[in-house]
C-alpha cells in the first residue's frame, strides 16, 4: 500500500530533511508552507510525483484542514505519518510595552498549537481507515520551553512562543494517553545540544529526519516528550 506522510512547516532546514528521510523510504511526500515549500523546488522534480508541495497559512487551521483535504485527494490515500513543524514567536523583550498585540498573540498561538489541534482530529478520524500494518503517528517540532529544567523562568521575548508550545505539549500529551494504545502514537520532539541545553539556532534537519522516521516507526506509543541529541538520539 502506498504511504504518505505530510509536512505542515517545511522549510530549508528541518522541514526539508524529514521529507527527503520519508521519500527515501519509499513514502510519498507533502510539504505544506506559506511559500508552497519553495525551498523543496529541486527535490519535487528529482522525485516527481512522490513529492507534492502545498501553499496554507498554518494561522488559519481552517486552512489547515482544507489543505490537508486536497492533498488526501491529490494522492488518492490517506495521511499515515504527520509532521507539524510550523511555529511563531512576534513576542520582544517589550512584550508587555503593547509592542505584541492581542491579535499577534492569537495568530501565534493558532500557529503554534491551534492548527496541531486540527489537524490532530483530521489526523485520528484518517487514521480509523488504514490498516494496521501501516504505521501512524503525529510529531510535533517542540523545544525546551515547556520544560523547567530547561527554562526556570519564561524568557519575555519568547513569551508567545512559550505559551504556544506549551499549549501544544498538553494537546500531544492528551492524545498520546487516548490513542497511543490504538497504535495511533504522538510524540512533541525537542533536539538538544550535547550538554542537554536548549538548542535555539543550532537545532539541525538531519537529527530531527531521524528522531521523526525512528518514532513513526515504532510498534508502540513511548513516552510522548522526547528530547533527544543529533548522533546520539533520546536522552
Ligand atoms: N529544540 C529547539 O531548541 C528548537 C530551537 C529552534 C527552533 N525549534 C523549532 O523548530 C521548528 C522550525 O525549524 P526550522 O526553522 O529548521 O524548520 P524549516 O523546515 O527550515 O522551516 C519551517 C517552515 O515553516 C513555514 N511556516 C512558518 N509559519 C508558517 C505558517 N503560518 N503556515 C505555514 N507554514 C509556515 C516557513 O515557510 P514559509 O515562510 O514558506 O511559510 C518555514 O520555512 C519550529 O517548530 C521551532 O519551534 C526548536
Amino acid at each position: 500500500m502506498t504511504k504518505l506522510a505530510a509536512i505542515f512547516g517545511a522549510g530549508q532546514r528541518v522541514g526539508k530533511s524529514v521529507a527527503l528521510q520519508f521519500l527515501r523510504e519509499g513514502y510519498q511526500v507533502a510539504v505544506v508552507s506559506r511559500s508552497g515549500a519553495k525551498s523543496l523546488d529541486e527535490e519535487a522534480e528529482k522525485f516527481k510525483g512522490s513529492l507534492r508541495r502545498y501553499s496554507a497559512d498554518l494561522g488559519w487551521a481552517e486552512d489547515a484542514v482544507r489543505v490537508w483535504n486536497e492533498i488526501k485527494k491529490d494522492f488518492s490515500t490517506p495521511i499515515s505519518v504527520v509532521f507539524y513543524n510550523a511555529a511563531a514567536n512576534s513576542s520582544t523583550d517589550k512584550f508587555f510595552d503593547f509592542q505584541v498585540s492581542v491579535d499577534d498573540l492569537r495568530r501565534d498561538q493558532e500557529i503554534n498549537a491551534l492548527s496541531l489541534f486540527a489537524l490532530a482530529r483530521e489526523a485520528v478520524r484518517d487514521f480509523k481507515g488504514l490498516p494496521a500494518s501501516v504505521p501512524k503517528a503525529f510529531i510535533y517540532t517542540g523545544n525546551g520551553l515547556d520544560d523547567p529544567k530547561a527554562f526556570p523562568k519564561t524568557p519575555p521575548g519568547l513569551l508567545t512562543g512559550a505559551v504556544g508550545k506549551h499549549a501544544a505539549a498538553h494537546f500531544i500529551d492528551a492524545a498520546s494517553q487516548t490513542f497511543g494504545a490504538e497504535g495511533y502514537k504522538f510524540y512533541y520532539i525537542d533536539e538538544r545540544l550535547a550538554d542537554g541545553a536548549p538548542a535555539y539556532g543550532k537545532i539541525t534537519g538531519p537529527g530531527h529526519a531521524d528522531m521523526v522516521w525512528k518514532l513513526s516507526q515504532e510498534p508502540t506509543q513511548g513516552d510522548w516528550r522526547v528530547s533527544f541529541i543529533n548522533g546520539k538520539g533520546k536522552i
